[in-house]
């Protein structure tokens, strides 16, 4: 069970157009449950400023991958999703389909958080990595995967000044591939 997050105060220079913290007490962070589907359409609708497209989150994911999917609250009020999953092809693999935060809530440090708990939670399971993707326009998703220790994997083409995998969701619909290896779980040494 997840309990509520311990976020890391800020320390040392802000960078440009980050803000503040949220106090840690205020937020917290739990697993979907398929029932949440209609609220997380409506809010990522809403944080998108009215681009959601079902087709990039269908309902069908909150109702067979609820488990490795969080919801992200402050006082109570979600402002944060991620949509992942393991994968059935290769074990050692999460992937995060799907992150939105809340528009009015970012550069606060609440992706990082929300992604902190499915490293925890991909790990839990046995994952060794963390996959993404991004389009190479969107730059703030770009950025914010390096910031928190993805390497860009070379798929072989180069847009927009950064490795892609070409047409890898379609023709001319170019992706930028991301890897995190998680930090290995400690092996418990046994006494005497
Ligand atoms: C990308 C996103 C998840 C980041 O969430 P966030 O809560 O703002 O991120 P954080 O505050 O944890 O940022 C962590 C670091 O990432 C980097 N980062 C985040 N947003 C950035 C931006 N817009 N520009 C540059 N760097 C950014 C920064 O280095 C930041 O640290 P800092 O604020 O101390 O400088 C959020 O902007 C979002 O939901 N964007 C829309 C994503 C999307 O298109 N989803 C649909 C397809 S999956």
């Amino acid at each position: 069970m997840l309990n509520a997050v311990q976020m890391v105060p800020a320390t040392g220079r802000m960078r440009p157009g980050s803000r503040p913290g949220p106090h840690p007490e205020r937020v917290s962070v739990r697993r979907m449950q398929p029932d949440d589907y209609p609220m997380v359409a409506e809010r990522v609708d809403a944080w998108s400023g009215g681009r959601f497209l079902g087709v990039a989150l269908p309902r069908s994911f909150l109702q067979h991958f609820a488990d490795t999917s969080l919801l992200l609250l402050e006082d109570t009020q979600p402002v944060g999703v991620l949509v992942g999953f393991r994968s059935q092809t290769s074990a050692e693999i999460a992937y995060i389909h799907y992150v939105s935060i809340s528009r009015a809530c970012r550069r606060r440090g609440l992706g990082r958080t929300l992604f902190s708990h499915f490293f925890d939670l991909a790990g839990s399971m046995g994952c060794t990595e963390v996959h993404s993707i991004a389009s190479p326009v969107s730059s703030s998703l770009i950025a914010f995967h390096r910031q928190i220790g993805f390497e860009v994997v070379d798929g072989g083409g180069f847009a927009h000044g950064i490795a892609v995998f070409a047409d890898y969701a379609g023709p001319g619909q170019h992706r930028v591939l991301f890897r995190k290896r998680l930090a290995a779980v400690p092996t418990p040494t046994l006494a005497g």
